[in-house]
């Protein structure tokens, strides 16, 4: 598969983060960030509100043993894990390769986010990759970002796609 360039972007990110224990991957998908995560983190738990998506996320990791896969909202993942979590990435929008219409925005991604920082460790980081171009991406972006500076969470941003894509790049120390 060829990466696009914000994919590429945080995957960089993701190798720079020092202590690789615990990362969580908040949408699976094809699973293709779960396997990059898997790679380097000693453990990845992997959500996705799709069974599609586990399954396929599944078929891309099964030969690995640091991968936990849970079918279920992002909203729910304090309820997994509570540890000390060095990385988080929010990849938004839909499932590729499949319908549009279990998109990350009619799942309030907005409050995902602020509790999924809750539970990263001092030094974490979370990366979200947002796109405007489809229905709702717009409005997701302007709610995320909203709720961050509401929070008082400092964030980077990266723009790609002329305009349509947008990297946020969140370090808890910052
Ligand atoms: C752009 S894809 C993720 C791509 C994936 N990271 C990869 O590497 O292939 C977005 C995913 O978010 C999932 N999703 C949508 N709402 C969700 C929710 N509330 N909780 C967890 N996953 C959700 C979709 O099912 C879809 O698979």
């Amino acid at each position: 598969m060829n990466k696009s360039k914000i994919v590429l972007k945080s995957h960089e990110y993701i190798e720079k983060v020092k202590n690789k224990k615990i990362a969580i991957d908040a949408t699976c998908g094809n699973g293709h960030d779960t396997l990059f995560l898997a790679t380097l983190f000693n453990h990845v738990y992997a959500f996705d509100i799709q069974p599609l998506a586990i399954k396929r996320t599944k078929e891309k990791t099964e030969h690995l043993n640091n991968v936990t896969l849970i079918n279920d909202d992002f909203n729910k993942i304090y309820q997994y894990v509570k540890e000390n979590v060095e990385l988080i990435i929010f990849n938004l929008g839909f499932l590729p390769g499949s319908n549009k219409k279990v998109l990350t925005s009619d799942y309030h991604s907005e409050e995902a986010i602020l509790n999924a920082y809750k539970i990263l460790n001092d030094e974490g980081t979370m990366i979200i990759c947002c796109y405007l171009l489809h229905q709702g991406g717009k409005e997701e972006y302007q709610k995320i970002t909203d709720n961050l500076n509401i929070n008082n969470i400092n964030f980077d941003q990266e723009i790609f796609n002329n305009g349509n894509e947008i990297l946020l790049y969140i370090r808890k120390n910052d």
